[in-house]
């Protein structure tokens, strides 16, 4: 039977990586996968992330299953991280939250239901978006579609076009959303977008499916859940697909969380009644480890200060990498002009390289950058940033 099975193609992210790590060239640069990197090229664990882990270590008393939805005090605090501690929605029980194998297994479960539950629905995700969101979302057996999200000249926001497309949606389908940090271009709508957004969402009855992996990346935790908010406050039902992979720096932890917000609480008890029966046929409840050091973290008001430090630290080097860059790239390359990167929030840019230029940087340069053009600016560091746009230069 197997003998007529074809070898699949690699991901266009994770299997870069896994190119990078066969590659022997000693100054090889990875900019592909979102990861974050020190000003060493390391991917630290948290010292926040240490301390609950020997807390842990001392304090764990089992290792027995947890419930299908996860702990329950983790899923209270992502729902305080993504509405505010004093969020109304919480206070009326119109929210549902239960922890995922990651962001991507959050966004499996809602597809499950998705197929399972809303019968013909098509999810609609912006032009670009994450190469891996239209897979999730075939996989369940969803239909994808697309809405404009940038113009023609591959950086700016193309704000009308999006939302003239919104309004041709049928009511009932779905809109992914990337709260923040948009993943691949790093381009985000602006509050007054957000609100224009959120009433065509409402006006047209649009399920919104927010995925919200870079919290804390672009402007703060605060102005980073500003968009989701606005939509929180004016759409009656949707749902939130969070990570911790990015901000707690817990990638292979796999923690996550998928939140419901329904009208009222028994619609909401409903719907998490329905993502339970699509998590227990699936891999029947989430590993433990991950969620207990966030838990641990959001629940220890000192652990906490640290990480909100740990997270400031982080966004500020790739904020200082994105300068640094776009002046080093002033000095190569004087003929183009990437000052563009600096309007762009998060870990990702697309930088306006083609397939073929992102083709000769590997082999010529052995730079690894996914092949849209996006580069992972937290793969930039002051030892390889002169090297990198030297190569840049070159292929241009
Ligand atoms: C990325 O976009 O690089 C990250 O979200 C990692 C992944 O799983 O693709």
């Amino acid at each position: 039977m197997f003998e007529s099975i074809e070898v699949a193609p690699a991901d266009p992210i994770l299997g870069l990586g896994e190119a990078f790590q066969r590659d022997p060239n000693p100054n090889k640069i990875n900019l592909s996968v979102g990861v974050y990197k020190d000003e060493r090229g390391q991917t630290p664990v948290l010292e926040c992330v240490k301390q609950a882990e020997q807390r842990l270590i001392e304090q764990e008393k089992t290792k027995s299953y947890l419930a299908i939805s996860g702990l329950a005090a983790y899923d209270s605090f992502v729902q305080q991280l993504l509405f505010g501690a004093d969020s109304p929605l919480i206070a009326a029980g119109r929210c549902g939250t239960l922890q995922s194998p990651g962001g991507t297994g959050a966004l499996r479960v809602a597809a499950d239901f998705l197929g399972q539950r809303v019968s013909g629905a098509t999810v609609w995700c912006s032009s670009p978006t994450w190469a891996n969101h239209p897979k999730i979302f075939e996989a369940a057996g969803l239909r994808v579609a697309n809405y404009d999200y940038l113009a023609e000249n591959g950086r700016d926001f193309n704000f009308d076009g999006m939302l003239a497309k919104l309004r041709q949606v049928p009511a009932g389908d779905v809109v992914l959303l990337h709260a923040c940090c948009h993943n691949p271009s790093g381009v985000d709508p602006s509050l007054e977008q957000w609100q224009q957004i959120a009433d065509c969402l409402v006006e047209r009855k649009l399920l919104p499916l927010i995925d919200f992996a870079y919290q804390g990346f672009g402007k703060g935790l605060e102005d980073d859940a500003s968009g989701l908010r606005t939509i929180a406050s004016v759409v009656p039902e949707f749902f939130v697909a969070s990570s911790f992979s990015k901000n707690f720096g817990l990638y292979r932890e796999r923690v996550g969380a998928l939140t419901v917000v329904a009208a009222d609480s028994s619609a909401a008890d409903a719907v998490m009644s329905q993502l339970k029966v699509c998590v227990r046929t699936n891999y029947s409840n989430p590993p433990a480890h991950g969620g207990a050091v966030v838990e641990t973290i959001l629940g220890d008001p000192a652990l906490s200060e640290t990480w909100r430090n740990e997270l400031t630290v982080m966004r500020e080097r790739i904020h200082e990498m994105r300068q640094l860059f776009v002046q080093r790239m002033r000095e190569y390359a004087p003929q183009r002009d990437f000052s563009f990167l600096l309007q762009q929030a998060g870990m990702f840019s697309f930088s306006g390289l083609t397939p073929e230029q992102v083709d000769r940087l590997r082999d010529e340069h052995a730079i690894y950058i996914v092949r849209s053009g996006r580069i992972n600016v937290a793969g930039i560091t002051p030892q390889n940033v002169e090297p990198l746009c030297r190569a840049i230069a070159s292929v241009l």
